[in-house]
This record gives structure tokens, C-alpha cells and sequence, in this order.
């Protein structure tokens, strides 16, 4: 298994000295079905420390959805621990909260406030003032509050995402899991909305653990980026990316062709 330490920038030892928020240790994955038995992930580990911009990058079917599952409590590894902040996972929480590629998980009976204030209300003990406030807020730094009452089929794929994105960081999790949110949309509203996660996390400095198989996403979007092999998903590097989106002296080309050369290079070629 090829472990290497790519490093695009100085911040390696700093990285390295915080205290892991999650810890994913030799984790596998399978799923059972009544005919085979799917090895999803095999020993995968890693650490996500506080205010990570954590991204799991790897080809389709190398289970990145399944180790957010995992990590969202949704699935119990065949091996292997997965603890936040100590405590190991055992079923979703509200300290994980999802955002998924669908534009559908939204409930379509609800508008958008509604939406946003619903596991606020569900979750945690807040008066329907309270989740209203908060609510309110987090629509206000996702720039919908003009969509307020809207409901879910009169928005466009990308509202319809900030919505999502809006009740994810509303409940204030632990680590927001994005699994692949910006896929489904044009190439213009994805870029806009990776600028837009960037600037609310310059805001509120949340904890993310997003998964793409975009490479040129994956250095936008990051600090940390986990490679992953194809199927079933080993790692295969890590890659800590201190100079996220810079493209101007052409380091984000170089890095992205570093990343693609990792991922794609055989067992044994660069130990
Ligand atoms: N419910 C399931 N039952 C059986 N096998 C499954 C199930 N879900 C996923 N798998 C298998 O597990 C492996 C990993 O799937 P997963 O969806 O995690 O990959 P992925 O990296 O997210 O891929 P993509 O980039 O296409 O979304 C694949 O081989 C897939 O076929
Ligand atoms: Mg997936």
C-alpha cells in the first residue's frame, strides 16, 4: 500500500500537532446481500482535526458515500473503530450532520424556512422562536432569505443545495459530511458554490468532511485531501494542500497533476 505524504505547502507540522476531532482507524466496510458480500473499504484510516476542510478523493466506486455513512453512524464497520471527540460511533447523531448530491432531500411539503427549522426542532430543545431565529440565520449566510417561504420545486439545484447546506450547519454539528453536493449542478453554479462554502467557512471556521471525485474540486475545496484506490477503497496518500485554490503561480495545475499521477499510479510503482 502506497502511504505517502504529499505536502503542497508549509503546514504540515502544524496539521500534524493538532488533536484529531474524528479518528477513522483500519476501518472496512462490506455490505451483504443475499448473494455476495461487497468489500466497500479495507483498513482505512485517517484523522480529522477541528476546522478541517477534509476530502476524500477517489474514483467511483471506491467507497467514499460508504465511509460517510460509516462516519454518519449509518453503517457499522466489519473492522476497525470510528471515535469522535473519543467516543466511538455507533448511529447518527446530531454532532454529524449529511449533505447529499440529490436535490430531493429536502422536503418538498415544507418551504425553505421550515425546512432549516426542522431537525432544529426535532433535535434539540429549542423553542419555535428559538429554531426560528437560528433558522433565520444560517438561511441569511447562505443569501436565501429573500427565499424564505419558497417551497423546494420553485428553486433552482443550486438554492435548492444552500438550502441544504443552511439546516446542515444550523444544527451545528460536529463535522458537516458533504457527499459529492456540488455534482449534479452546471459547471458555473458549482464553482460559485465552492466559493460560497469557502467564504462561510472563513465565517464560522466548521469542521467538513467533503467527498468528490473531482480532483480540481477536491484542491479547491481543501486543506487535506485523502486519496483513495478504486475498489475496494485502500489509501493510497495524503495529501495536505496549504495553498487551497491558488492558482496563480500555477501550483494548483502542478498539484493537480501530482494528485491525478498518485491516484493512478500501481501498487509498487513509487514506494
Ligand atoms: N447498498 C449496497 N449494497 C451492496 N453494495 C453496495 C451498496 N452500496 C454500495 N455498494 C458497493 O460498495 C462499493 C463502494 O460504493 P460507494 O457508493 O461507497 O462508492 P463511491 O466511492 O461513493 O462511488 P461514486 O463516486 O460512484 O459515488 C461499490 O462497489 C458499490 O457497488
Ligand atoms: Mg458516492
Amino acid at each position: 500500500m502506497l502511504q505517502a505524504t504529499v505536502t503542497a505547502g508549509p503546514s504540515l507540522v502544524e496539521t500534524a500537532a493538532r488533536q484529531p476531532l474524528l479518528s477513522v482507524d483500519k476501518v472496512t466496510l462490506r455490505y451483504k446481500t443475499p448473494s455476495l458480500l461487497v468489500t466497500a473499504t479495507e483498513a482505512v484510516s485517517f484523522d480529522v482535526c477541528q476546522s478541517d476542510r477534509f476530502v476524500l478523493l477517489g474514483p467511483s466506486g471506491c467507497g467514499k458515500s460508504t465511509l460517510l455513512k460509516a462516519v454518519g453512524g449509518y453503517m457499522k464497520p466489519a473492522a476497525g473503530t470510528i471515535t469522535i471527540n473519543g467516543r466511538q460511533v455507533s448511529k447518527p447523531g446530531p454532532d454529524r450532520m449529511m449533505v447529499f448530491q440529490e436535490f430531493d432531500q429536502l422536503m418538498p411539503w415544507k418551504t425553505v424556512l421550515q425546512n432549516v427549522m426542522f431537525p432544529l426542532l426535532a433535535a434539540r430543545k429549542l423553542s419555535q422562536k428559538e429554531a426560528e431565529e437560528i433558522a433565520r440565520s444560517y438561511i441569511e449566510k447562505v443569501k436565501l432569505t429573500r427565499a424564505l417561504d419558497s417551497f423546494p420545486h420553485t428553486l433552482s439545484g443550486g438554492m435548492k443545495q444552500r438550502v441544504a447546506i443552511a439546516r446542515g450547519m444550523a444544527m451545528q454539528p460536529d463535522i458537516l459530511l458533504m457527499d459529492e453536493p456540488f455534482a449534479a449542478l452546471d459547471a458555473l453554479t458549482r464553482r460559485q458554490m465552492q466559493d460560497e462554502l469557502l467564504q462561510l467557512w472563513e465565517d464560522t471556521k466548521f469542521t467538513v468532511i467533503f467527498v468528490t471525485h473531482s480532483i480540481a474540486e477536491a484542491i479547491k475545496i481543501s486543506n487535506r485531501i485523502l486519496l483513495l484506490s478504486p475498489h475496494p477503497g485502500r489509501v493510497k496518500a495524503e495529501v495536505i494542500n496549504a495553498d487551497a485554490a491558488s492558482t496563480e503561480d500555477g501550483s494548483a495545475a502542478a498539484l493537480e497533476k501530482e494528485i491525478h499521477n498518485l491516484l493512478f499510479s500501481e501498487p509498487g510503482h513509487r514506494e
